[in-house]
C-alpha cells in the first residue's frame, strides 16, 4: 500500500545508539524516511549511521540526554539548524532499575521516571513546538510497554513511568489533535536488548516467561517494524491517543489454569 512509504519524511528516533531504538531507525530508513539518531555518547550511533547510509537515507546524529531539560533544548536547537521538518518523533530514550520494591532508592525512582516520563514529555513538547504545530503535522510515536498496564514484581518505579506514558499519550493526543499530529503508544512485551539482557541468560526464567506468553515465545528482531511504520504512515490518519500493544499476548495475564501435560 503506498501510504506506508515515508519517502520524503524526516523521523526523530532517541536512543538510537543500540536495542530497539537502532532496529527503530533502520525500519523507518527502510520506509524511505531520514533519520535523527540521539544519544547521549555521538560516537555510539557510528554503526547505525552506517547502516541508515547504507540505504541512501541521511543519518543526522545529535547528542541528547533526555535527563536535562538544557540538554532537550540544545538538541532541538542543533536539529532546527540542520533541518526544516521532523515529521515523526520516536520517543524511543529509556533505562530500568529492577529491584525488590524494598530496595529502590529515592535516587532509583527518580532515574527512571525522569528519563521515561519526564524526558519523554518534554522531547515531545519541544519537538511538536518547534517543529510540528508549525507545520500542522505530526506522529508521535512514544514508546511504552506491557508494564503500561500491567505490574511487575521488581519494575516499580519502570512500571509507573510507563503507565505514565499511556496517559501522557492520551493527554497529547488530545492536545495536539487540532494541529493535525497523532500521538501514539507503542508498547512492546518482553524483548532481549542490552537492558534486559542479563534476564535472558537464565534459561528457566525463559522457559516461565515464554510459558506465560500466548504465542509461547518472546519477542524477536522484526516484531515491531510493521505496526512502527503503520504508527508512522499516514494509514494510521484516523487513530490518536491509542497504545498497540505487541506482546505476544501476554497483557491477557495468561496464567496456566490447568496442569502442563
Ligand atoms: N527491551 C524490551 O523488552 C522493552 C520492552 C518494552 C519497552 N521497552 C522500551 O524501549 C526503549 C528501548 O529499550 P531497549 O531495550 O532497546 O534498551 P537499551 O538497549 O538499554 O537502549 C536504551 C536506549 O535509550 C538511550 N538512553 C537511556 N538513557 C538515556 C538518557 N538519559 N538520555 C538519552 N538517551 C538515553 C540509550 O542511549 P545512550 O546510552 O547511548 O545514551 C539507548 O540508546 C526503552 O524506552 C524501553 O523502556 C523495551
Amino acid at each position: 500500500m503506498k501510504s506506508f512509504d515515508l519517502t520524503g519524511r524526516t523521523a526523530l528516533v532517541t536512543g538510537t545508539s543500540r536495542g530497539l531504538g537502532a532496529r527503530f531507525a533502520l525500519t523507518l530508513a527502510e520506509a524511505g524516511a531520514d533519520i535523527i539518531g540521539t544519544s547521549r555518547n555521538v560516537a555510539a550511533m557510528e554503526d547505525i549511521r552506517g547502516q541508515v547510509e547504507a540505504l541512501g537515507r541521511k543519518f543526522f546524529p545529535v547528542a541528547l540526554d533526555v535527563g536535562s531539560f538544557e540538554s532537550i533544548q540544545s538538541a532541538v536547537r542543533e536539529m532546527r539548524n540542520h533541518t526544516a521538518r521532523i515529521d515523526i518523533l520516536v520517543n524511543n530514550a529509556g533505562c530500568n532499575v529492577r529491584k525488590p520494591a524494598t530496595q529502590i532508592t529515592w535516587d532509583d525512582w527518580n532515574l527512571v521516571v525522569d528519563t521515561n516520563l519526564r524526558g519523554t514529555f518534554f522531547v515531545a513538547q519541544q519537538v511538536a513546538a518547534e517543529f510540528m504545530i508549525p507545520a500542522g503535522y505530526g506522529r508521535i510515536i512514544n514508546i511504552g510497554s506491557v508494564t503500561s498496564v500491567a505490574g511487575y514484581a521488581g519494575l516499580a518505579p519502570y512500571c509507573a513511568s510507563r503507565g505514565g506514558t499511556k496517559q501522557l499519550t492520551m493527554s497529547l493526543a488530545d492536545d495536539w489533535g487540532v494541529h493535525g499530529i497523532t500521538v501514539n503508544c507503542l508498547a512492546p512485551g518482553w524483548f532481549k536488548t542490552a537492558q534486559n539482557a542479563v534476564m535472558y541468560e537464565d534459561k528457566e526464567w525463559v522457559e516461565y516467561l515464554s510459558d506465560r506468553i500466548p504465542l509461547k515465545r518472546p519477542g524477536q528482531t522484526g516484531d515491531l517494524d510493521g505496526p512502527l511504520v503503520f504508527l508512522a504512515s499516514e494509514e494510521s490518519r484516523y487513530m490518536t491517543g491509542q497504545l498497540l500493544l505487541i506482546d505476544g499476548g501476554i497483557s491477557t495475564g495468561a496464567t496456566r489454569a490447568v496442569p502442563k501435560k
